[in-house]
C-alpha cells in the first residue's frame, strides 16, 4: 500500500479511520515567540505503524530515532543503523500517523561526507517515506549541511550535547558540558545550527544550565532530553518510558513497567496451553448484540 494513500477499511492496520489535519514543520517552529514557548512541544519516539497509531493523537511530533538500532534491532549502538532500516520504519510510522509531524534521523555515515550527500540521503528519506523533516546530529561541523538541506526544502532537526553517533569520540553516553569549555562549545553548536535554519533542535544529556542556556540562546525551540524541563519541549525513547528495558539512562522517567506485564501476560498464555484450558474459538466468539 502506498505511503501517501489512505486507507479507510476498518482492519487491524486501521483501526481508527479518522484523520485527523496534521502539523507543520512552520507550526512546530512558530510555537516558540521571542523566546517563550506557552505550550511545550511533546515528541515520542516511533518506529512502527501500531505504535504511531497510539502515540500519534498525543504528540507534537513523532521521531523515527535511530535508537532504533538498539530498541528494535538489539544492535549496541546507533552507528550500524542503515539507510534502508530508516526508511522501512520511517513510512510505517508516517501511514500509521495522522496528526504529528514525522521527523526521520539520518543514520551514521549518510550525511556527514558533504552537504550534497546529505541532501541525497534526505531526498531518499522524505520521498520514501512521506515524512515532514529529517534529523542530524552534529553542531558547528554541520551548520553548512544544514543551511544547504534548509535552502533546498529540507526541514532540519539538528541534535547537540550527548550525540550517541559521536559515542566512539565521546568515549561513552555520560553527561555533557561540566566544564567551561564544553559548556560553551554546546552552546555554540546549537547556535550554529539554529543559524544555519534548523527549525528546531534537540539537545540530550547536558547539564540543566547548558540547556537552559541553549534555550536563551536560540530563536527555535528546544528539545529536551536530559537536560531540563525548561527546554521548549521534551521527547523520550518510547520504550524506556514504558518500562520496556530493566535499563533505562538515568534521566528517564518511567511511566509503566511493561517489560514485567508483557512476561506476566505471556506466562498467563503459556500455562493456559500447557494445562490444556487454552479457550477455545467457541467460548471465544461473543455475536453482536
Ligand atoms: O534516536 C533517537 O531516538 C533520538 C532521541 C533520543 C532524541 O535521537
Amino acid at each position: 500500500m502506498s505511503t501517501f494513500q489512505l486507507d479507510t477499511a476498518i482492519s487491524r492496520a486501521h483501526p481508527t479511520p479518522a484523520p485527523m489535519k496534521r502539523l507543520t514543520v512552520p507550526a512546530i517552529q512558530a510555537r516558540k515567540v521571542d523566546g517563550t514557548t506557552t505550550e511545550p512541544l511533546v515528541m515520542l519516539t516511533a518506529y512502527t505503524a501500531r505504535m504511531a497509531q497510539l502515540l500519534d493523537p498525543h504528540c507534537d511530533m513523532l521521531l523515527v530515532g535511530d535508537s532504533l538500532g538498539q530498541v528494535i534491532y538489539g544492535l549496541p549502538s546507533t552507528l550500524p543503523v542503515s539507510l534502508d532500516m530508516m526508511c522501512a520504519h520511517g513510512s510505517a510510522v508516517v501511514r500509521g500517523s495522522y496528526h504529528a509531524v514525522v521527523i526521520i534521523d539520518l543514520p551514521f555515515g549518510s550525511y556527514e561526507a558533504s552537504p550534497q550527500a546529505a541532501f541525497e540521503t534526505s531526498a531518499r528519506v522524505l520521498k520514501e517515506t512521506g515524512a515532514a523533516a529529517v534529523k542530524l546530529e552534529g553542531g558547528e561541523a554541520m551548520a553548512e549541511t544544514v543551511a544547504f538541506l534548509a535552502a533546498r526544502g529540507v526541514p532540519v532537526m539538528g541534535h547537540v550535547g550527548l550525540t550517541p553517533q559521536a559515542v566512539n569520540a565521546l568515549g561513552g553516553y555520560a553527561a555533557r558540558g561540566r566544564g567551561d569549555a564544553e559548556a560553551a562549545k554546546i552552546v555554540a553548536d546549537a547556535r550554529a545550527v539554529a543559524e544555519a535554519g534548523a527549525f528546531a533542535i534537540v539537545i540530550e544529556g547536558v547539564v540543566e544550565p547548558v540547556a537552559e542556556a541553549v534555550v536563551a540562546a536560540v530563536a527555535c525551540p528546544v528539545i529536551g532530553i536530559g537536560a531540563s524541563a525548561k527546554c521548549d519541549g521534551q521527547v523520550l525513547v518510547t520504550d524506556d518510558m514504558l518500562g520496556l528495558f530493566e535499563r533505562t539512562p538515568r534521566f528517564v522517567k518511567r511511566y509503566d513497567e511493561l517489560a514485567q506485564r508483557i512476561s506476566g501476560v505471556a506466562a498467563h498464555y503459556a500455562g493456559e496451553v500447557r494445562s490444556r484450558s487454552f479457550p477455545t474459538a467457541d467460548q471465544l466468539y461473543k455475536p453482536k448484540p
